[in-house]
């Protein structure tokens, strides 16, 4: 089977300091992978390489067997992100906002979809109020939500529950863990907490990220 996610010596030099040094890895299709490692380790640098945004200083990005960033577009269309840095606008609502989403990603049958996956995040009772009255974990759930709208075979998690408390960040993996046994969608996500990882991936495939000195 294609790995849906293949590194290969994966560098990258900002100036003169190197902040990936030779990064191998693979994810295979429905498989959970943790990057584990302190702050400024590089895991999100490697996370933007393999949306693209970031060309690697040296060493081979394959995404479903296809190259990045020669196939970028295509590559795209197959996966989704989360972060807990990306933003939506508050005064919209989370149907809105989804609503936004989905015509980027040119989602057939909107409506159902959106419907769907309020209801999976157990988001539906505050679908039609402003985002900003969201707490810190159902924004969470609405970026979870945009992240699914275009059925991803690999979600790209960065950081999912950095700065959660300790009972919302449970639900949030446990919400995670399902979704992933659910639809079979492989999860590559970061964390610099040992227990997180832990709880979430095989250790087998917990790779630790060093920051180079
Ligand atoms: N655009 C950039 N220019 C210069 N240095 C950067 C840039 N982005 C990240 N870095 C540096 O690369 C290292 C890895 O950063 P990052 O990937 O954000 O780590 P992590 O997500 O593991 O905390 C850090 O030392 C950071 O300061
Ligand atoms: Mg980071």
């Amino acid at each position: 089977m294609t790995p849906v996610v293949e590194l290969e010596g994966v560098c990258k030099d900002f100036g003169a300091y190197r902040a990936l040094d030779g990064v191998s890895l693979s994810v295979r299709p429905g498989e959970s992978v943790g990057l584990l490692g302190p702050n400024g380790a590089g895991k999100t640098t490697l996370i933007h390489i393999m949306l693209g945004l970031i060309t690697p200083s040296a060493g081979r990005v394959r995404l479903f067997g296809l190259e990045m960033p020669a196939q970028r577009r295509m590559i795209l269309g197959k996966l989704n992100f989360s972060s807990a840095y990306v933003q939506m606008p508050l005064s919209l609502t989370p149907r809105q906002n989804l609503r936004v989403f989905a015509g980027l990603y040119g989602v057939a049958d909107p409506g159902r979809k959106i419907d769907e996956l309020l209801e999976r995040v157990e988001l539906s009772e505050m679908a039609d109020r402003p985002t900003r009255a969201l707490s810190s974990g159902q924004l969470s759930r609405l970026n979870l939500a945009k992240a699914m709208l275009n059925d991803p075979q690999l979600l790209l998690l960065d950081e999912p529950t950095a700065s959660m408390d300790p009972d919302i960040a449970d639900k949030t993996r446990n919400l995670l863990k399902r979704i992933q046994s659910e639809k079979g969608i492989a999860l590559l996500y970061t964390s610099h907490n040992m227990r997180e990882i832990e709880a979430m991936a095989r250790p087998a495939w917990a790779h630790w990220v060093r920051p180079a000195r």
